[in-house]
């Protein structure tokens, strides 16, 4: 089934981890990488720096603010950064990013396709808990 993450198939059991990049504040240029380490605090190899697992969109739509570090305060600035290439295109220049530093040079239109997209994978039937208040429908 479409967990819209990370997880890698056949299982379904192991969570990819990427280097996309995140910056400290959500500037668009001259940005600084966030200094947490992420996967490499657990597996000291070079290619793990700034490596994150790709958590799910899964209700994203309800979850702000985004990212391990939470720069980013809505979804229009996390699609921004993706459609300038991710850290690489503001600015941030790792030598093991994962994400294509390409910009996506998508128009503002299908910018916002996607984060329609996003809203419709929210579902609050089986969650209890949302944004840490009790989801009581
Ligand atoms: C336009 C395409 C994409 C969109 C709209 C998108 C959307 C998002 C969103 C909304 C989050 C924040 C989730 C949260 O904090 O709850 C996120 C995080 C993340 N995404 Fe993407 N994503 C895209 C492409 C990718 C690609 C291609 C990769 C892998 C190379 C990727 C890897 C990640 C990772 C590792 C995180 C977690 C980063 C962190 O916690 O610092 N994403 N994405």
């Amino acid at each position: 089934m479409p967990f819209f993450n990370g997880t890698v198939p056949p299982h379904f059991t192991h969570t990819e981890s990427e280097v996309i990049g995140v910056p400290t504040r959500p500037d668009t240029a001259n940005a600084v990488i966030d200094n947490d380490l992420g996967k490499y605090n657990l597996f000291p190899f070079d290619v793990f720096k700034y490596a994150f697992k790709t958590t799910t969109v899964r209700n994203a739509a309800l979850t702000a603010p985004y990212m391990h570090n939470g720069v980013y305060s809505d979804l229009e600035q996390v699609m921004d950064f993706y459609n300038r290439g991710g850290g690489a295109g503001i600015g941030i220049a790792l030598d093991n990013q994962t994400l294509p530093p390409d910009p996506l040079n998508l128009s503002k239109e299908e910018q916002k396709a996607i984060i329609a997209f996003i809203h419709s994978l929210t579902d609050t039937t089986h969650t209890l808990y949302i944004g840490g208040k009790l989801n009581q429908q």
